[in-house]
């Protein structure tokens, strides 16, 4: 569905993505991930071909993006970062002027409205102002223009920026639903967001592809290392030492002390479980347990650990 190569572009002097390349397969929701500056919006602009390339080439479900724009746009919705909305539009009229703008005609334009407010909740204000919509309904108005010419792939750009918790939740359903049906390429930096919405993510950071996988193959991959908790009736030093001899601990380090309680929290070597280890321990030594916690890590943790150490290399290369 989405074919990038060598995809370059730079802007006066500074490279803002530089060779990069994949590829979106019919169906897939893919989660394109990066930090503030990353070139998320960059890549995301050209190609929804707003934007040109400085090189490389793209091909939207079969057509050249810059040969062949019209073409490759039709199969395109895109909801840019700050969505551009008339306010003094009432939301139908503004969907129905969207559509017409797309190339669809009289009643085709009319349907393409209803069809996309169905879709997206918004029926029951389709006579109100845009102006009048709390910052939610109007991400919805967004979403519903990328529908409104019936899509087959939809290009979202952090859909929910800015929105409070309830409302990520609520477009976060949205967009799940609309995964039945489309192929998503959406671009956020709220990771536990992608774990539950997509299939595969791609990662980028200053402007070059870092990663392509599972979340769960993420997380494995970059062997972030999971943390189990004790809490456990001893002074800190003893438990310190024999943690330290355990194999498979990567280190151990005090948390607090609560009365003759310690509590430690142990980083563990990736996909090692340590709880049969120091349930043991804690028999052979007499020493009370009343908390023991494995927490695997988590696509933030994988996330962070790629570009941090990304981060110290290039500090250590200038
Ligand atoms: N119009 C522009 N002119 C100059 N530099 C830009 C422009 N737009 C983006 N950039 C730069 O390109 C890089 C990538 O930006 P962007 O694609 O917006 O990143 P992201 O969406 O991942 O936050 C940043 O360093 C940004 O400052
Ligand atoms: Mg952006």
């Amino acid at each position: 569905m989405i074919h990038v190569e060598n995809l370059t572009k730079r802007y006066a002097g500074k490279t803002a993505i530089d060779r990069v390349t994949f590829d979106v397969g019919r169906g897939e929701i893919v989660g394109f991930l990066g930090p503030n500056g990353a070139g998320k919006s960059t890549t995301l602009k050209i190609l929804t071909c707003y934007l040109s390339a400085t090189a490389g080439s793209a091909k939207i479900a079969g057509h050249d993006i810059f040969t062949d724009s019209v073409r490759a746009r039709q199969h395109i919705g895109y909801m840019p970062e700050n969505v551009p909305l008339y306010t003094d539009m009432r939301v139908a009229e503004y969907l129905n002027f969207r559509a017409r703008l797309k190339g669809l005609r009289g009643r085709d334009a009319t349907l393409g409205a209803e069809e996309a407010m169905e879709t997206t909740g918004l029926s029951g204000v389709s006579s109100k102002m845009i102006a009048s919509l709390s910052k939610g309904y109007r991400q919805r108005v967004g979403l519903a223009d990328a529908l409104v010419n019936k899509p087959d792939l939809l290009i979202l750009d952090e859909p929910t920026n800015g929105l409070d918790p309830n409302q990520i939740r609520q477009v976060r359903e949205l967009i799940k639903q609309l995964g039945d049906r489309h192929t998503i390429l959406i671009s956020t930096h709220i990771l536990s967001e992608v774990e539950v919405t997509c299939g595969r993510v791609i990662i980028i950071n200053h402007g070059h592809i870092k990663a392509s996988d599972t979340p769960q193959n993420l997380i494995r991959r970059l062997g972030a290392a999971g943390k189990t908790v004790i809490e456990v009736k001893t002074a800190p030093n003893l438990v310190l030492e024999e943690l330290e001899k355990m194999p498979g601990v990567e280190s151990a380090s005090h948390v607090m002390s609560r009365g003759d309680w310690t509590v430690v929290e142990i980083a563990t070597e990736p996909n090692i479980d340590l709880r049969e280890a120091l349930h043991e321990l804690m028999i052979d030594r007499k020493w009370p347990l009343r908390e023991l916690t494995r927490r695997t890590a988590s696509l933030e943790d994988a996330f962070v650990g790629l570009t941090k150490s990304l981060d110290e290399e290039r500090a250590e290369s200038h």
